[in-house]
């Protein structure tokens, strides 16, 4: 656990799910590692990795749990949600199949886990704005009228992942 001394004060075990090929692997690993791959393999049943933060003066640990977007690869649904306490709804903003399909995993998501479940929607890869095919507006309506909070993000330019894990953790806590 790297330093011994360092008292774990909260774990909060946070969820993505979202289409195959959305990037949100690359979303963990810039979070998790600053890090970024553009040959990213498919995602084989579940992954997962930390990590550790403050807030207000409390340490807490984010264990940020990943499955595969494709059906036959994915991790048994309800344990994969059990015990989460957010949720990261990830679309591509350049793909309209992956924003369309969205209502159908907020609905596995209000089956399966907590009613009290934090839950973000994210459209990644905002550095490829030119092959842009969901405008902003209309992600943040469809947020706003389920309530959602919403940010876009690029895992590759490292824009807005921080934030969106921070304001996730911060509304759980
Ligand atoms: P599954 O594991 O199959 O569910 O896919 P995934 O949602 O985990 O996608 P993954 O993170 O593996 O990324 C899929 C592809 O998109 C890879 O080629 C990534 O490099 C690429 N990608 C991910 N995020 C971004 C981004 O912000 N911008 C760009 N340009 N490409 C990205
Ligand atoms: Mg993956």
């Amino acid at each position: 656990y790297g330093d011994p001394s360092q008292k774990i004060d909260y774990v909060f075990k946070v969820v993505l799910i979202g289409d195959s090929a959305v990037g949100k692997s690359q979303i963990l690993a810039r979070y998790a590692r600053d890090e970024f791959s553009l040959d990213s393999k498919a995602t084989i049943g579940v992954e997962f990795q930390t990590r550790t933060l403050v807030i207000d003066h409390k340490s807490v640990k984010a264990q940020i749990w990943d499955t595969a977007g494709q059906e036959r690869y994915r991790a048994v649904t309800s344990a994969y949600y059990r015990g989460a306490v957010g949720a990261m709804l990830v679309y591509d903003i350049t793909r309209r199949q992956t924003f369309d399909h969205i209502p159908r995993w907020l609905e596995e998501l209000r089956a399966h886990a907590d009613k009290n479940i934090v839950i973000i929607l994210i459209g990644n890869k905002t550095d490829l704005e030119d092959q842009r095919a969901i405008p902003t507006e209309d992600a943040k309506e469809f947020a706003e009228k389920e309530g959602l909070f919403f940010l876009e993000t690029s895992a590759f330019k490292a824009t807005n992942v921080e934030s969106a894990f921070t304001t996730v953790l911060t509304e759980i806590f």
